[in-house]
């Protein structure tokens, strides 16, 4: 064995030095999240519509919904995102020429937009927009495409995403505030779990791993959790489940997979739980 890993070290050192080289001649422009915000303001304002809420008010909203990620040169996270997105939106909106009222309606569908309830027909547009953004193939291709742009492969994307998708999935018509909303859901987020479930199986079987969705019920939510079924050298592991309070009354759900003695590594990740 030692000989395979001098030799992938040696490729490592070569392929990425090579890749990096490439990318320093032509950098890739980073516009995933500028490409959602275009989605979600499209949605949004057709969403608005069928509530007889304003259009305008809900695109733009969609548009100006993540310009406060990266508030004060740090990536925030729920809860202060949408404080910092509402406030940022206002100043752009009047910025822009929209005056102040327009710029209030636009900046409050921000700030309640995970609020968990039915606070205007905008914010209701602009809250199943985002939802729905992650939700079936196109929302597995997406979290997939984020996924790869930090260099992970797919047997991580499984591992460490696929129950915070398929926990989504499966709560995502209760989750939604609009009738429209509801209606695209039925129709994209069966698409999406079937999907995923196809990739746990190729997957498994290129990696020679072996996956499980287990369903456990945490604070009355429904939650997907995907585990790996052995250790490799046998044994199952453990899949432990915590929760602890995240911001503006979330609850964040604490995956922790652990094999038994030298078995396979522990993979441990986080996710919010979806507000119902
Ligand atoms: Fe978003």
């Amino acid at each position: 064995m030692d000989l395979y890993f001098r030799v992938r070290s040696a490729v490592e050192r070569g392929l990425t030095g090579a890749e990096e080289r490439l990318l320093r001649e032509s950098p890739p422009e980073p516009r995933s999240l500028l490409a959602h915000s275009l989605r979600v303001s499209r949605l949004s304002r057709r969403l608005a519509l069928s509530e007889g809420g304003d259009p305008m008010v809900a695109a733009l909203a969609g548009l100006l919904h993540d310009v406060g990620k990266f508030s004060g040169g740090r990536v925030l996270g729920r809860g202060e995102d949408e404080l910092a997105s509402a406030e940022s939106a206002r100043e752009i909106v009047v910025g822009c020429g929209g005056g102040e009222e327009l710029a209030d309606k636009v900046a409050e569908a921000i700030r309640w937009m995970y609020s968990g309830r039915y606070v205007s027909p905008e914010q209701a547009a602009l809250h199943d927009a985002d939802v729905l953004d992650k939700v079936g193939v196109h929302g597995l291709l997406v979290g997939a495409m984020k996924w790869a742009l930090r260099g992970d492969d797919p047997l991580r994307f499984v591992e460490l995403r696929a129950s915070q998708f398929l926990t989504y999935s499966r709560n995502a018509e209760r989750i939604l505030l609009t009738d429209e909303g509801r209606k695209v859901a039925g129709r994209i987020v069966g698409n999406g779990e079937e999907a995923i479930v196809r990739l746990l199986e190729e997957v498994g079987e290129l990696f020679s791993e072996r996956f499980e969705v287990e369903e456990a019920e945490v604070e009355g939510i429904p939650v997907l959790v995907v585990a790996r079924s052995d250790c490799g050298g046998g044994g199952r592991p453990e899949v432990i489940l915590r929760t602890k309070r995240g911001r503006r009354g979330g609850v964040v759900l604490e995956v922790e997979e652990e094999c038994p003695g030298e078995g396979a590594a522990p993979i441990s990740f986080s996710f919010y739980l979806p507000i119902i």
